[in-house]
């Protein structure tokens, strides 16, 4: 064996698991396993997961903040018009440079896999080049999935189909969409025919942001599980956001949930940003925003948490890190019961991962041996501490490591000081 993980919980419960890995993939897993490592590493009851997947993400924007200036409202809108004023003053370099930096923090947060949207609607598709450039680069350590995404909306910008057609030729992976901001509820609904008949010939993915507004009568999302189930695209469409799902009418909800199900679409909320930039118009009680994660979940439905946005035009925020996604969705959610938690976990990890259709995720046997020890017994106090990532691995290398999230006290009444691993239940 190559490299031989001792001692180590999974997230489904198991504890005092072996994991035994050869040329990059997972050989065996089982306790007490009878084989010798050339490399052995004692989990020390600690869990070890598969790596952290992000469903939605904007590269080319992260780590642009304050460029050219802030965002002072801190609304969509606002963010949408100073992505409009810096888009013309980027350069393919910056791109990349921000891109890399992004990917090294991800890397090192157990985030191994990110679906990046790239905004289509320049016509030099700089951003696209750019992207396309970075995802090679980091192959080795990470995959990145992109969407040909046309923020300015695909029917409102005129160049915006034949470049995301552009896009797609140069190898952009899935198709994207923003129905919502068409001029009219009518546009919105033909994009999203003119764009699933495209992907569905393409033999593509969709994943669309949708009905991402407080507006509760948007309609998109029904729209796009009419097509991906007209087309039979079924389990290879996503709607992204689906914040106005929240405001919507109860009665109507309970038709559409069943609805999605049988199109097999999936859902991905983005629990930071839309905390943040849903429910502005409303004075108090103000709306949270997020999407029904766990009627959602109850009706069958994939459900994913994103992060979204990193330090740019709509949030100032954010670091990759998605437990700290994961414990803003369980705490907007309301999902404190244990196997909600649960859920919440596998929001930031299985989830997002068959979303993407990710080859070689997990824990069987032949998957990929891409794993993550955490400073944590099981995932709930994996997303109570936004646990330290003691090493991350890399087809069975280890490609980062982080120290233990300790403390030295010294306090009065207490002879001498005292070492503690910072908030461990045990
Ligand atoms: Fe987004």
């Amino acid at each position: 064996m190559d490299l031989v993980i001792r001692n180590a919980n999974l997230p489904d419960g198991r504890q005092k698991i072996d994991i035994a890995i050869v040329a990059g993939r997972i050989a065996a897993v089982g306790p007490c396993l009878p084989v010798q490592g050339q490399a052995e590493i004692d989990a020390g009851g600690n869990l070890v997961s598969p790596p952290f997947v992000d469903a939605h993400f904007h590269m080319d924007a992260t780590l642009s903040y304050g460029l050219p200036r802030v965002n002072q409202s801190g609304t969509l809108l606002e963010g949408i018009a100073l992505w409009g004023e810096l888009k013309p003053t980027l350069t393919q370099d910056a791109i990349i440079e921000r891109a890399l930096q992004y990917c090294d923090w991800a890397v090192a947060r157990g985030l191994l896999a990110i679906r990046s949207h790239v905004d289509i609607c320049d016509d030099r598709l700089l951003a696209t080049e750019a992207l396309l450039q970075v995802k090679q680069q980091v192959a080795p350590y990470l995959d990145l999935q992109l969407v040909a995404f046309p923020q300015d909306g695909l029917l409102r910008s005129a160049s915006a189909f034949t470049n995301l057609k552009r896009a797609i030729a140069m190898g952009v992976d899935v198709v994207g969409g923003i129905p919502h901001f068409e001029r009219t509820m009518a546009d919105g609904a033909e994009s999203v025919r003119l764009l699933c008949e495209y992907a569905a010939e393409q033999g593509l993915r969709v994943d669309m942001h949708c009905d991402e507004s407080d507006d509760p009568l948007s309609r998109h999302i029904e729209t796009l599980a009419y097509h991906s189930h007209r087309l039979g695209m079924q389990g290879r469409v996503t709607g992204s956001h689906l914040t106005s799902m929240h405001s919507m009418d109860n009665y109507y909800v309970s038709k559409l949930m069943p609805l999605m199900r049988e199109a097999g679409v999936a859902a991905i909320a983005n629990p930071l940003i839309n905390i943040t930039l849903q429910g502005r118009h409303d004075t108090y009680p103000k709306r949270r925003g997020m999407t029904r994660v766990p009627e959602l979940m109850a009706a069958g439905i994939d459900v994913a948490f994103g992060q979204d946005c990193a330090m740019d035009p709509w949030y100032s925020l954010g670091s990759g890190d998605m437990l700290e996604v994961a414990h803003m969705g369980l705490h907007v959610a309301q999902m404190t019961g244990q196997e909600a938690m649960q859920a919440c976990f596998k929001a930031v990890t299985e989830t997002p991962a068959r979303i993407l259709g990710l080859d070689g995720y997990g824990l069987e046997v032949g998957c990929h041996a891409d794993l993550v020890l955490l400073d944590a017994a099981d995932p709930v106090e994996a997303i109570r501490l936004r646990a330290a990532r003691l090493k991350v691995i890399r087809r069975g290398t280890v490609i980062s490591e982080s120290p233990a999230a300790q403390a030295r006290l010294s306090v009065a009444g207490r002879p001498e000081a005292v070492d503690f691993r910072l908030a461990r239940g045990r």
